[in-house]
């Protein structure tokens, strides 16, 4: 899906609520809304019309809506050029990284225990691992919360999702369940979700408020969110800078979604690990 077909489908686009907002002329006399009625009749099959003829772009381009994504020509290499609340989205990382991301001394360098430790994780939770990659995370989470628990492996890449399908039926391992999303949409069930954790995955989510807007909506109402993320602050973590997170920035785009920052945690050596809860 093109980012402006996502932009014209979110529920908050001007384009769509100009044309649901007809019905809120009813207070008017009976004359204006006998007539504005009328105009609504032909209004709405000629803008579906416009739709199927020239596509959500055109559509989106016509009502000059305000972008929540802004599109710079002058932008890092490592990111896609696209910037969400002033910070430049990274590229996704290709199935080219699972080599990357098992390599043997990321244990030495990224204390993954340390992680599961912030986490406190129970017998019985349901869990999302949001961006599960090869399952560095999922295997490590999935004895934690026990038979009765659940971690649901979420990836957007057809590669990583057939890794994470082999790697739990050699473990044996019954209680991880792979999830395809789609770049806007993770597809968790609502009101159910424990923890949602994204592990070096935020910054190249290309849909970010859309993405948070359904993880939001998955949470137990004393759900969680957890994002490791490289410190931005730091000059000396070694990691491309659109791979960087600030806390000041990540509080600000979780704010959107009405998400606060309710624990920091800071003992890995170049990680943040931020637990964000519902407002
Ligand atoms: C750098 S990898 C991290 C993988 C894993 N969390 C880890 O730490 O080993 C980022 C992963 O996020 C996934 N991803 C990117 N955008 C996504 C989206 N919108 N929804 C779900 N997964 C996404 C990518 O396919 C990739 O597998």
């Amino acid at each position: 899906m093109s980012r402006h077909g996502a932009k014209l489908l979110s529920p908050d686009t001007p384009g769509l609520v100009t044309l649901t907002g007809g019905s809120k002329l009813v207070d008017v006399d009976d004359r204006t809304a006998c007539a504005t009625l009328t105009t609504m009749r032909y209004l709405v099959p000629a803008l579906a019309l416009a739709l199927v003829v020239f596509g959500p772009h055109s559509l989106s381009s016509q009502t000059q809506s305000p972008q929540r994504y802004e599109t710079r020509a002058n932008h890092d290499p490592n990111g896609t050029g696209t910037f969400y609340m002033g910070r430049e989205i990274a590229q996704v990382m290709g199935p080219g990284g699972i080599e990357w991301l098992d390599r043997a001394q990321r244990d030495t360098e990224e204390h993954p225990s340390l992680v599961l430790d912030a986490l406190q994780l129970h017998s019985g939770e349901v869990v999302a691992d949001l961006g599960a990659g090869s399952g560095y995370f999922t295997f490590r989470m999935a004895p934690k919360v026990g038979k009765t628990g659940k971690v649901l492996a979420v990836d957007v890449q057809e590669e990583m999702l057939q890794t994470l399908k082999q790697r739990a039926a050699a473990k044996r391992i019954a209680n991880v369940q792979v999830i395809k999303a789609s770049e806007t949409d993770p597809h968790l069930p609502t009101g159910t979700v424990d923890l949602v954790l994204f592990v070096d995955v935020y910054h190249e989510l290309a849909y970010p408020y859309e993405v948070m807007q359904s993880v939001r909506d998955s949470l137990k109402s004393n759900g969680r969110v957890a994002f490791v993320e490289y410190r931005k602050e730091d000059p000396n973590v070694p990691i491309k800078e659109v791979h960087k997170m600030s806390v000041g920035q990540l509080e600000k785009e979780m704010a959107a979604v009405g998400l606060v920052l309710v624990r920091r945690i800071e003992t890995l050596p170049l990680q943040h690990i931020l637990i964000f809860g519902r407002r």
